[in-house]
């Protein structure tokens, strides 16, 4: 039934419409809808709000519309889609096959159940090919370590051709599409695709003169098989199949589990026991899946720890094994532990990072080249870096600064590949063979170092304290806290912020205590690559003696705001002292320059890291 031009509601595009039978788009009317602007990373809202009549259509059409304009043919190639596993995921994957096809797009690859975790999209899209079917970008439906559930988070974010997140540039053109919407397009009678099942369907014109494909591919098969040509598979199987050396692996009911498994018991064949928790589940089995010293309640016990990450009593012959680590809902977080110790996630990076030769991908290349790290991130890798020599850059919190410097020729004398490893405290760790950070990733690097470590089965284990340990000996350590207040007023916070960015200028030189501020400021970060300046990355206040306070609101924060101070602490020899006690003085500093108690009426943090 065709109406006249003009009138949009329910038509279908006129243009299009002959003969297209199940490909024929319909343009549907609707109006924008406030509070549709991607975050740090995509859009993340409760379940119930993506649920509204037009909420998850506008921002779809939106994405669309500006990946176009930044000048992407989605004609030509594939478009990824897959998630975390959280509620809701199965009914937006139709609903963006229907718009895709409307939009143009002639081919789909969706994760079986409609999971991929974050990092594996990235290497699908990075490694599938060939060429002419390789995929133009992608769209990830997760809202990473948020809880799930009807009355919990949703969130979808797009991620380009080279399989990073979209750029600043695109999520602006996204946000201000969402505020001019006027309509979007849909193929309402484009079949509901059974993702349970791999194969392809292919659904034609009825004119025949058009075709589209919707393939269902392996969740896990392109993203295992690039972490098996970086990793010795081999090496790591001797350390596993050691008697004296026993893992877990807690993927907290999230979309790192299938991963988890096909590595682990299918490649590298141990027991199922390994993997905690590693049936994805729409609402996280109620928990949430983010992996630290808070949140991984039953890893942290396992191991035996408590939430600060100190040691506990366990009674006499329990069995506490060797290594331990956790992911978040989409896979892309990590969390290391040894038995009975913690590794922050700014140590692991460095630790990473000085045993990088230790991971063939690295090795056959000519070594690493290039480190990273966001600002608030302690400066142990900074360290190393020196060392090795290797470029070292401090970026704004996102992932997405960090592909910008890896995908530059020029930063790295004009060289095609550069290896690289980047990593963040809030548990993200990476390198270039993607452009996010990945969980799973970490968790192999950290067993490859330590198969280096371990080469004769027959010593006792190197374990993952004696790594650390030695690299505090040899570098000195970076004491580090992150204290989160969460839930906090907005407009408060902000005007707290604004008060020591105001004052930044007059507290730099004054005494506080026995630190002297050689500097405090606002981090202002100018993209080496492309020279694009991103203001106000978070308060930084620099001692003298290269000790950190740093304020931030989160950029992640479900409802409310997020205050997050980070504390460090250098110290050259000292290296066996407990964080929070080698940081009490500085922690009281830090309280009392941003005067939370004034400005939000507590002292009292909701997560510490
Ligand atoms: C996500 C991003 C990270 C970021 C983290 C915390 O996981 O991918 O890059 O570090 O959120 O961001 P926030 O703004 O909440 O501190
Ligand atoms: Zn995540």
């Amino acid at each position: 039934k065709f109406v006249p031009p003009g009138e949009v509601t329910g038509s279908h595009d006129l243009t299009a419409a002959v003969g297209m039978g199940k490909l024929c788009p319909i343009i549907v009317s609707t109006t924008p809808i406030d509070g549709q602007k991607p975050g740090t990373s995509g859009l993340r809202k409760k379940v119930k709000e993506f649920m509204q009549e037009n909420y998850l259509e506008n921002f779809v059409q939106s994405t669309f519309d500006a990946v176009k304009a930044s000048g992407t043919d989605v004609t030509k190639g594939s478009l990824v889609i897959g998630g975390d596993g959280r509620y809701f995921n199965d009914k937006a994957i139709q609903t963006i096959i229907k718009m895709g096809v409307a939009n143009g797009v002639k081919r789909f690859w969706i994760g079986q159940d409609g999971l991929l975790s974050t990092p594996a999209v990235s290497a699908v899209i990075r490694e599938r090919g060939p060429g002419w079917q390789s995929a133009f970008g992608a769209f990830i439906l997760t809202a990473s370590h948020n809880p799930g559930g009807p009355d919990e988070d949703f969130g979808i974010k797009y991620n380009g051709e080279h399989g990073q997140p979209a750029p600043e540039k695109v999520t602006d053109e996204i946000y201000a599409n969402t505020c001019s919407i006027k309509s979007y397009k849909i193929c309402k009678d484009f079949p509901t695709i059974d993702v349970s099942i791999p194969g392809t369907t292919n659904v034609k014109a009825d004119d025949g003169s058009s075709e589209v494909n919707v393939e269902v591919i392996s969740a896990t098969d392109n993203h295992v098989e690039l972490l098996k040509s970086i990793f010795d598979f081999p090496a790591i199987k001797a350390l596993l199949d050691r008697k004296d050396f026993t893992m877990v692996y807690d993927t907290m009911y999230g979309v790192n589990g299938p991963y988890a498994k096909k590595v682990f018991v299918e490649e590298l064949g141990q027991p199922e026991e390994i993997c905690m928790n590693a049936t994805p589940m729409d609402d996280f089995n109620g928990g949430h899946a983010d992996p630290n010293l808070t949140y991984a309640k039953e890893l942290v016990a396992k191991m035996g720890l408590d939430r600060n990450g100190m040691k506990i009593d366990v009674p006499a012959g329990s069995k506490i094994p060797d290594f331990g680590a956790a992911a978040d809902g989409d896979g892309d977080r990590n969390m290391i532990l040894g038995k009975q110790f913690f590794v922050s996630p700014s140590d692991s990076l460095a630790v990473i990072v000085a045993n990088a030769d230790a991971i063939p991908f690295f090795r056959t290349q000519g070594g690493l080249k290039g480190v990273a790290r966001s600002m608030p991130t302690s400066g142990a890798v900074d360290l190393v870096a020196k060392d090795l020599n290797y470029s070292l850059f401090e970026t704004p919190t996102g992932w997405k600064y960090f592909g910008n410097l890896m995908d530059s020729k020029e930063l790295f004398g004009g060289e095609d590949y550069t290896p690289f490893i980047c990593g963040e405290e809030s548990f993200g760790t990476g390198s270039n063979h993607v452009r996010e950070k990945d969980g799973i990733w970490a968790v192999l690097a950290w067993l490859q170092i330590l198969a280096v470590a371990n080469p004769d089965a027959t010593q006792p284990l190197t374990t993952v304290e004696d790594i650390v340990t030695a690299h505090w000996r040899k570098y000195g350590r970076n004491y580090y806290s992150r204290w989160d207040f969460e839930g906090v007023d907005k407009v408060k916070a902000t005007a707290m912020i604004d008060k020591m960015r105001s004052d930044a200028e007059a507290n730099t030189g004054k005494t506080v205590g026995k630190y002297k501020i050689a500097k405090a400021d606002d981090f202002t970060y100018v993209d080496p690559v492309d020279g694009s300046v991103s203001k106000n990355q978070g308060i930084r206040f620099l001692m003298e003696d290269g000790s950190r306070i740093i304020f931030r609101l989160s950029g992640t924060a479900g409802s409310g705001a997020t205050v997050r101070m980070y504390i460090e602490q250098y110290e050259p020899e000292k290296i066996d002292m407990v964080a929070s006690e080698a940081l009490g003085d500085l922690i009281r500093i830090a309280l009392d320059l941003c005067d939370i108690n004034g400005f939000l009426g507590t002292e009292e943090p909701t997560v510490i890291t």
